[in-house]
């Protein structure tokens, strides 16, 4: 399993890459220049689909980040009992996203998708404002998931 490590390592972090980043181009960059430029129908219909090619993605991260993450906890510290706190957090703090991300993905995108379809563009905003909120807070602790687990390391005890 030691030897493996490295392949598990590379697998977690393109899996951070891929979703954190993801997230952060969605609201930062994508986000405000689309509210910016197109009127609601345009604007709805941008991030249903924008969504649909992005989620997929996403599941690949959230089934392969707890799997590569606990080979290396049972691989490396013999399990969690030896983990050290950074591990312990990323594992609270993950498993938090992950479930954020199952409602998002199963509540208001669902709904989304199906209001867009019908062209009903007041509910429709309704699902992208809850999805709007619930990525911020997920892009939030993404980002502080990765500050623990790169550098806050060095900072707090094991
Ligand atoms: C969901 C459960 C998760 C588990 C069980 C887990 C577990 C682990 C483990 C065991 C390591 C290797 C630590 C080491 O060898 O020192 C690691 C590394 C890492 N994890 Fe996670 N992780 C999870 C989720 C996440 C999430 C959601 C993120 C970011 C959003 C993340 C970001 C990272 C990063 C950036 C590293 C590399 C740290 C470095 O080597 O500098 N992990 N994780």
């Amino acid at each position: 399993m030691q030897t493996l490590h490295p392949l598990f390592i590379t697998l977690h972090v393109l899996s951070v890459v891929v979703w954190v980043g993801g997230m952060f181009f969605a609201w930062v960059v994508l986000r405000p220049t689309a509210a910016q430029q197109l009127e609601p129908p345009a604007r709805l219909t941008l991030w249903a689909g924008v969504f649909a090619r992005f989620f997929p993605w996403v599941w690949v991260a959230v089934v392969a980040l707890p799997v590569t993450g606990y080979l290396m906890i049972f691989g490396r510290f013999g399990g969690m009992g030896g983990a050290p706190l950074y591990v312990h957090l990323m594992n609270g703090l993950g498993t938090l996203m992950i479930l954020i991300y199952l409602h998002v993905n199963f509540a208001p995108f669902r709904r989304l998708r199906r209001e867009v379809a019908a062209q009903n563009w007041p509910v429709a905003g309704k699902q992208l404002a809850q999805i709007r909120v619930l990525v911020g807070v997920n892009l939030l602790l993404g980002l502080a998931v990765v500050a623990i687990a790169s550098g806050g390391r060095f900072l707090v005890p094991g």
